[in-house]
């Protein structure tokens, strides 16, 4: 495993499991567990996820038989936008996710979406990092400028910022902007959401020459530009797959390759912006209100 340090001064895994999309319990338990025992430390869970409490269970279930300690992992859970409303709010919603999951505290909690009052959400999270509930605490969504901004304003500088990253969305100006900040850029959706993993003839071409599947050689990629990757998967084989991405280099012309599949937009695309997305986060809209 390899680590990167963050502006607490913590080590945070490079190589995390994300359980979006698992909502049964007794799934997302067997994955997380198999995930554990495979070597994989740091766990991405969110309260929209409604899976909290089963990703606490595989933690107590890991540490049970002897696997590690908690202090070997890092869970990492998000607040969700309807909890952004006021600093007590928020609050609660972190107390929520501590008790869901049956955790005495959380090793990196997230504003999930760059939406509604996030900035009083964001006072409720500096005080839970302070009494520490929260060992560190960032932001998952938030794009340049409003990055920029935030980082401007806020008290504590958030630690991390988990964005879309994978070959079809590069996103180097975000990268350099969380660079500027000290802020560690961490990937969601490295494996494109898997839907162009194996098809790719770069990505296919890059991957026999190493002997290694589309998919590790996508989560490589990022890892080797300094993003942390947080692929899912259900499936034990893939998961061990997916966790195998050490022992091999790209070139520098192969990343380059990789970088210039750029399509330069969401490859999940979901659209920050688009007014439907926005009001089924928040809940509500200016209309109904
Ligand atoms: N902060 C945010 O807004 C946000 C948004 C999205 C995701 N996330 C986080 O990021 C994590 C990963 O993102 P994601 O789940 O959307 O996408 P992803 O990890 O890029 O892709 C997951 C998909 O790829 C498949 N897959 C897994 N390993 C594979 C492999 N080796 N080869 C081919 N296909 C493979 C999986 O299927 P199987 O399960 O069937 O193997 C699943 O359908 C999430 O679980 C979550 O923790 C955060």
């Amino acid at each position: 495993m390899q680590y990167i340090t963050l502006n607490t001064g913590a080590s945070m895994p490079m190589l995390g499991f994300g359980v979006f999309r698992v909502p049964d319990k007794q799934e997302c338990f067997e994955a997380t567990l198999e995930a554990i025992r495979t070597g994989y430390r740091l766990i991405d869970t969110a309260a929209v996820y409604t899976n909290e409490d089963a990703v606490g269970e595989a933690v107590r279930a890991a540490i049970a038989e002897g696997i590690c300690t908690r202090d070997d992992l890092f869970i990492t859970s998000k607040i969700w936008v309807k909890d952004f409303t006021d600093e007590s709010t928020a609050d609660k919603a972190i107390d929520a996710s501590l008790k869901k999951s049956g955790l005495e505290y959380l090793d990196l909690y997230l504003l999930h979406q760059a939406l509604g009052d996030y900035f009083a959400a964001w006072r409720a999270l500096e005080k839970g990092y302070r009494d520490g509930r929260l060992k560190a605490i960032g932001v998952s969504n938030f794009y340049p400028a409003v990055l920029a901004n935030f980082c401007e304003t806020v008290q504590v500088v958030p630690a991390v910022n988990q964005i879309e990253l994978h070959p079809w969305y590069v996103q180097a100006g975000a990268l350099a902007n969380m660079r500027d900040y000290g802020v560690v850029p961490e990937a969601w959706a490295p494996l494109g959401g898997g839907r162009y993993a194996l098809e790719n003839e770069t990505i296919g071409t890059i991957a026999q020459a190493h002997q290694r599947t589309p998919g590790q050689v996508m989560l490589r990629w990022n890892l080797q530009r300094g993003v942390v990757v947080l692929p899912k998967s259900t499936h034990a084989e893939r998961i061990r797959e997916n966790f195998d991405v050490f022992s091999f280099t790209l070139t520098e012309e192969e990343m380059q390759a990789i970088a210039s599949l750029d399509m330069g937009y969401s490859g999940t695309r979901i659209k920050h912006f688009d007014p439907e997305f926005v009001r089924s986060c928040l809940g509500t809209s200016r209309i109904s209100r």
